[in-house]
């Protein structure tokens, strides 16, 4: 029959319709080089016919000829490819190796089409992208992330205004809803910490669990985010009924910016989705959040979605700055409280070190430490370390905070609706 067909494409060898249809037999019975040549001849007829186009690529993509694929792929609008073309696209360019434009197309297609499923595309692309993940969905085993810390906030140093606000927004109404009720105050909400790195942020919240025997989950919202579409929400999902069937737990959520409507590297339609989810699990709207405390963290809370911020979500949201001289003193002391020391001066070590935050000041003792033990092996005694030691590590070890301030404040100048960064105003001393 095919063959009948091209003898009568050689008598009207215009007849782009029939030639289509030689092309797509030819396709059926495999004979894909020759239907090659037939959508090569619709093509210079009807320049940019688009079915032709994709059959054209279907062909070349068989006769593992990927490279003209993906150029006759490329052609095309992507958004406007059947399902089908669309796999053959991504799969052309997982041949050629092309793993992350691969992933950025399979992500887009699963935008709109979330029920699409290929079997050999998720292997490969879930393979190629992350070494450590297995075939296991990432939040399976629950374990591993839940804990159950001892430390309490007799252990962090400073910080007594956010072990205040953490103590009423929070704790006080898990010890006593009823009290709450009756005052008509919802429990619900969550507090959002905000700051320079190594304040103190991550030791709070896990604190926090530890001064109410609760347990402790802790999430970066970077290992939340999958690039698989559909993943990361259920990923999420997983992690609040982890948390609801552990109350009462602490569920605190790091690098909450990873969460930004404007992150450039996933699609906005695709990040819309995580947000809308987790929102829904913040409020609860399927479950219930009581005995969970959910606390967040960011470095970037300029970049935070403002829909996190509303009313029974995020409403709080709390600066913690790098310690003043007392809340110094406080840490320097903690974090001596086990080590081999003589008389320390902490107050000059506190008066000497404006800016460092609390993991500059560990730097400061593990500097110290690490000095001293050579020492002691050399010596073969023991030798405890002295003020002089710390004052030694001050000048090895510069403060790290800087560098943060010297952005936040152009947000707290310049994009400082309602107040919100008020608090980085008051801690760099400048008055509007
Ligand atoms: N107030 C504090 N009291 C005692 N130790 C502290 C205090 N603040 C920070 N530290 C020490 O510094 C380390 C780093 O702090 P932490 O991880 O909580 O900082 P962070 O604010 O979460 O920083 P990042 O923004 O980088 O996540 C803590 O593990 C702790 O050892
Ligand atoms: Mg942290």
């Amino acid at each position: 029959m095919i063959q009948n067909l091209v003898d009568a494409l050689n008598l009207s060898p215009d007849n782009v319709p029939l030639r289509l249809q030689v092309a797509h037999l030819m396709m059926n019975e495999k004979m894909y080089a020759e239907a090659v040549e037939q959508l090569s001849e619709v093509l210079k007829r009807s320049y940019g016919h688009t079915t032709a186009q994709q059959q054209l690529a279907e062909c070349f993509y068989y006769l593992g000829k990927y490279s003209a694929a993906i150029i006759t792929y490329e052609q095309l609008e992507f958004e406007q490819l059947p399902v089908q073309s669309a796999a053959f696209f991504i799969r052309s360019l997982i041949k050629e190796h092309s793993i992350e434009q691969a992933m950025e197309l399979y992500r887009q297609l699963l935008v709109h089409h979330p029920q699409f499923a290929d079997e050999e595309i998720d292997k490969v692309l879930r393979l190629g992208t992350s070494t450590e993940m297995d075939d296991e969905f990432p939040f399976d085993d629950s374990d591993y992330f839940l804990e159950k810390p001892t430390t309490k906030f007799s252990d962090v140093g400073g910080m007594k205004n956010v072990k205040n606000e953490i103590s009423l927004k929070i704790i006080q109404p898990l010890k006593n809803p009823d009290l709450y009720k009756a005052f008509g105050k919802k429990a619900g909400g969550g507090i959002l910490l905000y700051g320079p790195p190594g304040c103190g942020k991550t030791f709070i919240a896990k604190a926090t669990a530890g001064e109410i025997d609760a347990k402790f989950i802790s999430i970066g919202l970077h290992d939340i985010l999958d690039m698989w579409i559909g993943n990361s929400e259920k990923n999420l999902h997983q992690v609040f009924e982890v948390a609801r069937a552990n109350k009462p737990c602490v569920l605190f959520f790091d690098e909450v910016d990873a969460l930004g409507s404007s992150r450039a590297d996933l699609k906005q339609s695709a990040m819309r989705h995580v947000i809308n989810q987790f929102l829904a699990e913040l409020d609860g709207v399927d479950a219930d959040n009581e005995g969970i405390l959910i606390l967040a963290a960011t470095n970037a809370p300029w970049s935070v979605d403002g829909a996190f911020r509303r009313p029974g979500r995020f409403d709080r949201i709390i600066f913690v700055a790098p310690p003043d001289e007392e809340a110094r003193v406080d840490i320097l002391q903690q974090l001596l409280k086990e080590k081999p020391v003589a008389e320390i001066d902490v107050k000059k070590i506190a008066a000497q070190s404006d800016g460092y935050s609390g993991a500059d000041l560990t730097a400061l003792i593990d500097i110290a430490v690490e000095d001293k033990l050579a020492h002691s092996i050399e010596t073969g005694e023991l030798q405890p370390i002295t003020t002089k030691d710390l004052l030694r590590a001050l000048k090895v070890h510069k403060p790290t905070t800087q560098e943060w301030f010297s952005s936040a404040r152009n947000y707290a100048l310049y994009a400082n609706e309602s107040g919100l960064y008020d608090e980085i105003l008051k801690y760099l001393k400048i008055k509007r």
